[in-house]
């Protein structure tokens, strides 16, 4: 039986990622907002693109949470988007509001599911949808690392000219201002860049990778990235459906690891239909691991403001 994921708010990150699902036939999809007629449009226009890409999906779209029952994964993506001079910090107050609804709807209609947390600032809205559903720490996930590697990924190809698949990057900690891009495991065909670029250059890559969302948001002037934030949390439900077995980072609830404690952030992690299924050890400086912790207070800081 096909899978069933819900996507809650069907703006740019939802509807793009509702589509990723539906075009790769990853699971049916419940495309869910509360305006009228947007998910509604969006899920049948793309349910009018399936014949297209040969895939049974179907796509229903919906302003009734009762829709979603029973998901294997719920995607959170509902809540404002940054314009240009915000942070992702500034979403804070009015996305905390938007989670509990959520996560008390979710609790009720999809008990079982694995839920993804898209929604801005992303690990401290992590740790408010675990907190309001209950759910194990296991089964709420956010995604932040996957894009921000991806974006490292996208301008190391930029600066060298390698092939995507030959460049891998990893960026943990929150997906914030204080993010840590980790140099030393981030390499173009096995090689690690801080041995093939000179070191301003990979300051440089680092500096553009912090501000990835930044960058995007001063360009468009009227939202944030959707593209490449739909096609990580695809990364992520491809590899809790089992058809991709990586290690991503992922904000997760750390109990210790990494020597961080009682706090969502972001960690190398492998997924399964479990959720969480192991985080994965790898050695970091001690300037890393001190970034890594002041990161994670960031977060703390935040859980303290919305008083969660
Ligand atoms: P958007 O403005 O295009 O879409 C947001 C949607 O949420 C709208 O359709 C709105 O009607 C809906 N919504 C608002 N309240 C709702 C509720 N209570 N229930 C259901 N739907 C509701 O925004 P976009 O670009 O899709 O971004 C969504 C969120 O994702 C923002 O908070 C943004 O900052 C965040 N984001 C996070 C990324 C990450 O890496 N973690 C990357 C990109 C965006
Ligand atoms: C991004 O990094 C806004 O968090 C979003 O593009």
């Amino acid at each position: 039986m096909q899978k069933k994921i819900s996507v809650i708010g069907a703006g740019n990150v939802g509807a793009t990622t509702a589509q990723l699902i539906a075009e790769k036939n990853l699971a049916d999809v419940v495309l869910y907002d509360i305006v009228e007629g947007i998910p509604q449009g969006k899920a049948l226009d793309i349910q009018e693109a399936c014949p297209l890409w040969q895939s049974d999906a179907v796509v229903r779209g919906s302003n009734d949470f009762k829709d979603t029952a029973g998901s294997d994964i719920v995607v959170m993506t509902a809540g404002l988007a940054r314009k240009p001079g915000m942070r992702r910090d500034d979403l804070l107050q009015a996305n905390a509001n938007i989670i509990r609804t959520v996560a008390d709807n979710i609790k009720q209609t999809s008990p079982e599911a694995i839920v993804i947390v898209v929604t801005n600032p992303m690990d401290a809205m992590a740790q408010l949808m675990q907190k309001v559903t209950g759910f194990p720490h296991q089964r709420v996930i956010g995604m932040g690392g996957v894009l921000d590697s991806a974006r490292m990924r996208s301008f190391i190809v930029m600066e060298t000219g390698a092939s995507p698949s030959d460049v891998q990057a990893i960026v943990l900690g929150g997906h914030g201002d204080l993010m840590v891009p980790v140099a030393g495991a981030t390499t173009v065909n096995g090689k690690c860049i801080t041995g093939l670029l000179p070191d301003s250059k990979v300051a440089a890559i680092i500096d553009r990778t912090k501000n990835g969302g930044a960058e995007i948001v001063s360009l468009l002037k009227t939202g944030s990235a959707y593209y490449a934030p739909a096609a990580s949390t695809v990364e992520m439900i491809e590899n809790i459906l089992g058809s991709k077995r990586d290690i991503l980072p992922c904000s997760v609830y750390l109990n210790g690891e990494y020597g961080i404690n009682g706090v969502y952030s972001g960690v190398p992690v492998r997924l399964s239909l479990n959720g969480l299924e192991e985080i994965v050890k790898i050695e970091l400086t001690g300037e890393e691991k001190e970034a890594l912790n002041r990161s994670a207070e960031a977060v703390r800081e935040l859980m303290r403001k919305i008083g969660a």
